[in-house]
């Protein structure tokens, strides 16, 4: 692929179907989807489809819910209804930082009965490539160092697969942008200039038509926001989107450039449109069961750097950070091996829950849920404006959220930080629901 532009060399990928990303899959609510895979890879793999309501046997988790799907020529099939509309997205569950890291994810759009009226509906999917002189992927995953910091952020943000100048526009035309950040660690925080774009949904599910907080759309790895953005700059003229997420290293994503000709008829500047409500039954807050998930670790965190096995791991003078592939994250104060899949809580089917979650670290965590979708209730204990439903919730280092959901999909279903290094490093769980 020509990731970083025609003055550089193309990159060795891992794809689907051989492209990056991989096919955006599009449906419509309620249809089936089925998919055949073939792994083609020189490594095991499965397939996760982030965020559907999907049945536990089809959720892709390896040793979970699926035997892997091995090297060089296994098969799986995939087969489940989509309950909801929205902007999902897949990759594999699989020695994810190295395998979403080489390129294996895309989007899945399920598209809504009634959607709302727009002149373009489209997706950017963020990939984020630690890229060396030339051009080649950097083989380091998994490295102690990333894992016990911020994950593996790399030097090459690309946006549908490949690095852009700009995005072509007209004036007058009202854009559906479905953004999926399928970063391995990177956290996005755009900014729109000259544009004021509405956000419409949050990791596919309908939110109350608002502003961004502060002018800038924040998206942690996995995390998806359905914005309307309505392209009200002038012909002919370049406004850049930025992504200042990270102090003092902001740098232009793009330049929405205008055409000399603006769109007739388009539909800017129309009303803001109604989207249905998906199909999550409505937590019952106050008769909610409550727990709290205590997250910790890292470097500068309160973990202590020996004793991470639990005593008796290091032998034969190996570094202790080698041991347990690099121990660096604690869920409720133990790093959960990635192959541990013992629940750390069972919820009672079709119950209501109210999960407390408590960052206490340095460092942003998004975190996931599958099989479900939760409504963030509070934030440090003040009630969130919009009680957005979503799959991942990107937890502020030091931040408190609340979640609220019920446990309606029975099965194992994984608990984690999105940061694949962090996942892979002891940041992942398991909650029962029977
Ligand atoms: Cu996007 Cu456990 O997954
Ligand atoms: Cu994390």
């Amino acid at each position: 692929m020509a990731l970083a532009g025609a003055a550089h060399p193309r990159t060795a990928v891992w794809g689907y179907e051989g492209s990056v990303p991989g096919p955006a899959l599009r449906f419509r609510q309620g249809e089936r989807l089925r998919i055949e895979l073939e792994n083609l890879l020189p490594a095991d793999t499965t397939v996760h489809f982030h965020g559907i309501r999907l049945p536990n046997a089809m959720d892709g988790v390896p040793d979970l819910t699926q035997p892997p799907i091995a090297a060089r020529g296994g098969k799986f099939v995939y087969e489940f209804a989509l309950p909801d509309a929205g902007t999902y997205w897949y990759h594999p569950h699989l020695g994810s930082p190295e395998q979403v890291g080489r390129g294996l994810y895309g989007a899945l759009v399920v598209e809504e009965v009634a959607a709302p009226v727009v002149d373009r509906d489209l997706v950017w999917v963020f990939g984020d490539w630690r890229l060396d002189r030339e051009a080649r992927i950097v083989a380091d995953f998994g490295n102690f160092m990333d894992a016990s910091h911020a994950g593996r952020i790399g030097n090459t943000v690309t946006v549908n697969g490949a690095v852009r100048e700009t995005f072509e526009v007209r004036a007058g035309e009202r854009l559906r942008l479905r953004l999926v950040n399928a970063a391995n660690a990177r956290i996005f925080g755009l900014d729109f200039h000259g544009h004021d774009p509405l956000v419409i949904a949050l990791d596919g599910h309908p939110v109350e038509p608002h502003r961004p907080e502060g002018g800038r759309v924040v998206l942690g790895p996995a995390m998806r926001a359905d914005l309307l953005l309505d392209a009200a700059g002038e012909p002919g003229r370049a406004y850049p989107v930025v992504d200042d997420f990270y102090h003092q290293r902001a740098y232009r994503l793009l330049d929405l450039r205008y055409a000399k000709e603006a769109l007739r008829g388009g539909r800017a500047g129309a009303g803001s449109p109604k989207i249905a409500a998906n199909t999550m039954p409505d937590p019952d807050v106050g008769s909610a069961q409550r727990h709290r998930i205590v997250f910790g670790g890292g470097m500068m965190g309160n973990m202590p750097m020996t004793g991470m096995m639990g005593g008796g791991g290091t032998t034969r003078g190996m570094p202790m950070m080698g041991m347990m592939r690099g121990a660096a994250w604690t869920v409720n104060g133990a790093p959960i091996p990635e192959h541990d899949h013992h629940p750390i809580l069972t919820l009672g089917l079709g119950r209501s829950y109210v999960l407390e979650l408590v960052n206490d670290t340095e460092w942003h965590h998004p975190i996931h849920l599958h099989g479900h979708a939760f409504r963030v209730t509070s934030r440090n204990g003040s009630a969130t404006r919009y009680r957005e439903w979503l799959d991942t919730v990107l937890l502020a280092p030091r931040e408190r959220a609340e979640i609220a959901f019920v446990a309606d999909n029975p099965g194992d279903w994984m608990f984690h930080c999105h940061v694949l290094e962090h996942q892979a490093s002891g940041m992942m769980a398991v909650i029962r629901v029977a």
